[in-house]
């Protein structure tokens, strides 16, 4: 039995979690910053650094508690390793984190185990579905980034294509802001978009039909122009439209690329990934194609530390602990 303390601070959750083998979660406690930077109307770096330093110690000191660590005569805990996101973020924010990690991995005598964020996402699926058949394809959808990953087994991953400008969280949260939705957009536009008409307006789907890459930028701009054509488009409508548009081009290529590589499932992972019609329409294409759907449940697509857990137990397991000089790397890559 192997206990992991893992920390996540990249961009605007706070989050520990206890996780056991490496696939039981024992506590995940994520605490977000959303209030703090709402009215900024997106993350702050500066100001998510120093929430991360004031809420990191009581959510590591919840999880400890949650996962009833017990600490030994000469107090130490009952844990193997302590994890921490090394990268890709905002590098004020990783280094909270790191920090944190290394300072108890040293005055507890344990090993410290730096995590990729992108791997700790492609992790997160394996927590529900142990037993999760490679090779597969992911797409990887999330604030940051969008890839469409060919995952052969736990760190033996193929990029098959990414976006060339934005990534589709991106897009939501600028499109929400323009539309005065507020921040985090994709929440509120997945809402909203219940009482709009998907069809309404037919906004580009750049890409769609080539390749692997993907490119929303045109997009965002083409929902701006429309709206100041038509100030008085109803927003639902519009924002339903916008999301139409998002999920019709990443299930389209997503399906290709599962077909194209001939594997046998197809996994969701990232923060937009809790995207209702994104799940829907995953759903539908693994029903029509015969390939089986794996998507996380909504709290693992956002950003948490029980996915940091998990690709920190397969770290642990392929390469052995990090060293304790191992620097947070704002623009980490997966490949
Ligand atoms: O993975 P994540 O929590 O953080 C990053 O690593 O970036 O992803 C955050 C992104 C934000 O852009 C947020 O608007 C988007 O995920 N998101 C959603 C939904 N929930 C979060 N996008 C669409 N629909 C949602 N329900
Ligand atoms: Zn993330």
């Amino acid at each position: 039995m192997s206990r992991i303390l893992a920390i996540e601070t990249s961009c605007d959750e706070t989050a520990a979690a206890v996780v056991e083998d490496g696939r039981r979660v024992l506590a995940s406690v994520v605490s977000s910053q959303v209030d703090l930077h709402a009215r900024y109307g997106g993350v702050v770096p500066e100001l998510a650094g120093r929430a991360h330093v004031e809420l990191l110690t009581p959510v590591v000191a919840e999880a400890l508690l949650e996962a009833r660590v017990e600490y030994g005569p000469d107090g130490r805990p009952g844990l193997d390793a302590v994890a921490a996101t090394i990268g890709p973020g905002l590098i004020g924010a990783l280094l909270v984190g790191v920090s944190a990690a290394k300072a108890m991995a040293l005055a507890w005598g344990l090993p410290f185990v730096g995590v990729n964020h992108l791997e700790g996402h492609l992790a997160a699926a394996f927590l529900e579905e142990p037993e999760l058949e490679f090779p597969l394809v992911v797409l990887m959808v999330s604030g940051g980034h969008t890839m469409l990953v060919l995952m052969e087994g736990p760190g033996r991953y193929r990029l098959l294509g990414q976006t060339i400008d934005d990534a589709a969280g991106e897009a939501f949260d600028k499109v929400a802001r323009y539309l005065g939705l507020g921040y985090p957009g994709g929440p509120v536009i997945d809402q909203v978009s219940i009482e709009g008409d998907p069809k309404a307006v037919e906004f580009p789907r750049a890409l769609r039909d080539e390749g692997y890459d993907f490119s929303f930028s045109g997009l965002k701009t083409a929902v701006i122009t429309y709206v100041r054509k038509n100030p008085d488009a109803p927003v639902a409508d519009v924002a339903a439209s916008f999301q139409e548009a998002v999920v019709d081009v990443l299930v389209t290529k997503a399906r290709r690329a599962a077909l194209d590589l001939g594997v046998k499932g197809l996994c969701l992972a990232g923060g937009v990934a809790a995207n209702s019609l994104l799940r829907e329409r995953t759903l539908d294409v693994c029903i029509a194609e015969g390939l089986r759907p794996f998507i996380p449940s909504r709290s693992l697509c956002t950003d948490n530390a029980a996915m940091i857990g998990v690709a920190a137990a397969w770290r642990l397991d392929a390469s052995g602990p990090s060293p304790l000089d191992l620097a947070a790397d704002p623009n980490l890559r997966l490949i």
